[in-house]
C-alpha cells in the first residue's frame, strides 16, 4: 500500500451531463471551488443525445398542478408526489435560469415553441434547433464550465472508489487514465451525478459512457439503492442492419406519427386510448406483442401522410441521419423496435439528494428520490437534472461546514492484469440482460440472469484491474442489482413486467431499498 496524491476542492462531482455540470454552475455562484471528473470527453453524456427536448410547465393552459397529474399518472403508483412537486414547480425557474444562460430554445411568433410527448395533457416540450435539445444545453454548459474560474473539469477520470469511513463520504479515488496514475480528490461534497446504465443491455439508445458507476460505488461504500427493477425501454429506436441503434424521438409521434405493424395496420389504437402518445411502457409492450404476431424484429413508424416541410424543419438531425441510411422520414416507414433508454431507480436521496452516506449526494439519472416512479415521463430526466442538482447545492450551502479531519486512504497499485477476456465478459452481459430482464422477465429468467451474476461475484474483491475491466465489474454488480430487485417484485408496474405476474398488485405499492 502507498499514500496516495492528494487534492482539496469544495465540491468533487462526478459525471459530465446536465446534472453535474449544472450542479457545478450553482457551486461556482456560491465562489466555490468544484472539480468536475468524467470518465470521458465532457460531452459525452446522455445530455448530450437528447432529442425530444425539457419538460416545463410554461405554456397559457398549462400548470404545475396538471405537469404533477401527468407524472403521478405516468409513474403508476410509485412516485413520490412530494419530489414531483419539487420538480414541477421549481423546473420553470431552472429552465428560465438555462435559457439566461443562454440557452436558445426554438420559439413560434416570438413564444417558446412547445410540443407534446406521450402522456403529457398538454403541450410543454421545449426543444432547441428541432430536435436537438440536449446538445444545445450541453453547449451552454459546457461553456459555462470551461469560463468558470472555480470550475476544473478533468477528462479521463474514472472514479474507482468513494472515500468512505464510518458512513462519511470524504472525497474520492479516482484514476488519471492518461497518466496512469490513481489520485484521492477531497471535498465537503461529493456529488454523484454519472448518469445511467444503458449498455448493461444488447440495444440501448445510450453512449458507450452508460455502464452505471455511480450506482456501483455508491452501493459498494454501503449507500441504499432504490427502485433498482424499473427500466424505461424507448419504443421507437431504429432497427436497421447495419446502423447504430439510433432514438428516434417520442416528439415525432407526438406531431403525429402513426406506428404500424409489418402488415401496414395502424395497431395503437387497440392497445390505448391515447394511442401512439401512451405510456412508454405501454407502447412498448404493444409493440413487443405485433412484433411476435408477425413474427417481426420491428415496427414501422409512419410520417408520410405529414407536412413534410414541417417534418424537416422540425427534425432535421433525425432526417438527415435516416438520409444517410437511405431513408427519407417524408415518406418512407422507419423500422423501429424498444431498446434500453433509462433507469428511474438508483442510488437512494431525500429532496435535498442526500444520500444514505454523509456528505454523498446524487441527482440526475444515477439518483433516485422517486420523481419518476415505475415509468419516467417523456421529457421530465433533464429537468431532474437541473432541479435536484440545484438543490444539492442549496442544502451544501444552509449546512455549516465544521472542520474534518480527512483521514488519509491508502492503496493498492493499479495491475494491468488482462486475465479476464473484458469484451466477452461485457456482451454476456449485455446479453443476459436483454433476453432475462429486458421488458418481458419472468422468475426462471431472472434466476438464470442472477445464477450468471453470481458465478462472477469473486471479481468483486478484486481492488484494482485495467480501466476496462473495473468499468465492467461496475456493470456486473448493477446488473445483479436489477436483476435481484426484479425477481423480487412480484407484480408487473410500469417499466417493470413480469410475464409470471402481468398485474399490479396493491401489495407492492412500496419500494424495494438494497444495500450491501
Ligand atoms: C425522446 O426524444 O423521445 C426522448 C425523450 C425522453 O426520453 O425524455
Amino acid at each position: 500500500t502507498r499514500q496516495l496524491p492528494r487534492e482539496n476542492w469544495d465540491y468533487v462531482i462526478l459525471g459530465s451531463g446536465i446534472a453535474g455540470l449544472y450542479t457545478a454552475h450553482a457551486a461556482s455562484r456560491h465562489n466555490r471551488r468544484v472539480v468536475v471528473l468524467t470518465k470521458h470527453t465532457v460531452e459525452d453524456s446522455n445530455t448530450d443525445r437528447a432529442q425530444g427536448g425539457i419538460a416545463a410547465a410554461l405554456g397559457r393552459s398549462d400548470s404545475p398542478a396538471l405537469h404533477l397529474k401527468d407524472t403521478l399518472a405516468a409513474g403508476a403508483g410509485l412516485c413520490d408526489p412530494e419530489a414531483v412537486n419539487v420538480l414541477v414547480n421549481e423546473g420553470p425557474g431552472r429552465v428560465r435560469e438555462l435559457m439566461a444562460m443562454g440557452a436558445q430554445f426554438d420559439t413560434e411568433d416570438g413564444r417558446l415553441a412547445l410540443t407534446r410527448e406521450g402522456a403529457h395533457s398538454r403541450r410543454r416540450i421545449l426543444h432547441a434547433a428541432g430536435d436537438a435539445t440536449g446538445a444545445e444545453i450541453q453547449r451552454v454548459l459546457t461553456e459555462q464550465a470551461r469560463l468558470a474560474r472555480d470550475i476544473d473539469v478533468r477528462e479521463n477520470h474514472l472514479a474507482v472508489d468513494l472515500l468512505v469511513r464510518d458512513n462519511v463520504c470524504y472525497g474520492v479515488l479516482a484514476l488519471d487514465q492518461r497518466e496512469g496514475r490513481l489520485k484521492a480528490f477531497y471535498g465537503r461534497a461529493v456529488v454523484l451525478a454519472t448518469g445511467g446504465i444503458g449498455q448493461l443491455f444488447n440495444h440501448s439508445t445510450n453512449p458507450e459512457v452508460a455502464t452505471g458507476d455511480g450506482i456501483a460505488l455508491a452501493y459498494r461504500a454501503g449507500a441504499e439503492v432504490m427502485d433498482m427493477e424499473f427500466i424505461q425501454f424507448h419504443p421507437t429506436v431504429l432497427s436497421l442492419p447495419g446502423a447504430p441503434r439510433f432514438l428516434i424521438s417520442e416528439a415525432v409521434r407526438g406531431e403525429g406519427a402513426y406506428l404500424r405493424n409489418r402488415y401496414g395496420e395502424r395497431f395503437m389504437p387497440r392497445y390505448h386510448e391515447l394511442a401512439e402518445l401512451a405510456p412508454r411502457d405501454v407502447v412498448v409492450r404493444a409493440i413487443l406483442a405485433e412484433m411476435a404476431g408477425s413474427a417481426a424484429d420491428k415496427v414501422f413508424l409512419d410520417l408520410s401522410h405529414l407536412d413534410p416541410e414541417m417534418i424537416r424543419q422540425r427534425f432535421p438531425t433525425i432526417s438527415r441521419t435516416l438520409a444517410g441510411y437511405g431513408v427519407d422520414i417524408t415518406r418512407d416507414p422507419v423500422p423501429v423496435a424498444p431498446a434500453a433508454h433509462y433507469m428511474m431507480g438508483g442510488v437512494k436521496t431525500n429532496l435535498h439528494g442526500e444520500t444514505s452516506i454523509e456528505r454523498l449526494y446524487a441527482c440526475g439519472e444515477v439518483a433516485c428520490q422517486g420523481v419518476h416512479g415505475a415509468n419516467r415521463l417523456a421529457s421530465n430526466s433533464l429537468l431532474d437534472g437541473l432541479v435536484f442538482g440545484g438543490r444539492i447545492v442549496e442544502r451544501v450551502e444552509a449546512t455549516p461546514a465544521v472542520p474534518v479531519e480527512c483521514p488519509d486512504f491508502s492503496c493498492r497499485a493499479m495491475d494491468e492484469s488482462g486475465e479476464l477476456n473484458v469484451a466477452e465478459l461485457r456482451k454476456n452481459i449485455q446479453n443476459v440482460m436483454g433476453k432475462y430482464v429486458g421488458p418481458m422477465r419472468t422468475a426462471e429468467g431472472l434466476e438464470k440472469a442472477l445464477a450468471f451474476f453470481e458465478k462472477w461475484e469473486q471479481l468483486e474483491g478484486r481492488h484494482a484491474g485495467s480501466v476496462e475491466e473495473m468499468i465492467t465489474r461496475n456493470m456486473l454488480l448493477v446488473g445483479q442489482l436489477v436483476a435481484q430487485a426484479a425477481l423480487m417484485r412480484t407484480e408487473s408496474r410500469g417499466g417493470h413486467y413480469r410475464r409470471d405476474y402481468p398485474e399490479p398488485r396493491a401489495r407492492w405499492q412500496k419500494h424495494i431499498i438494497l444495500r450491501r
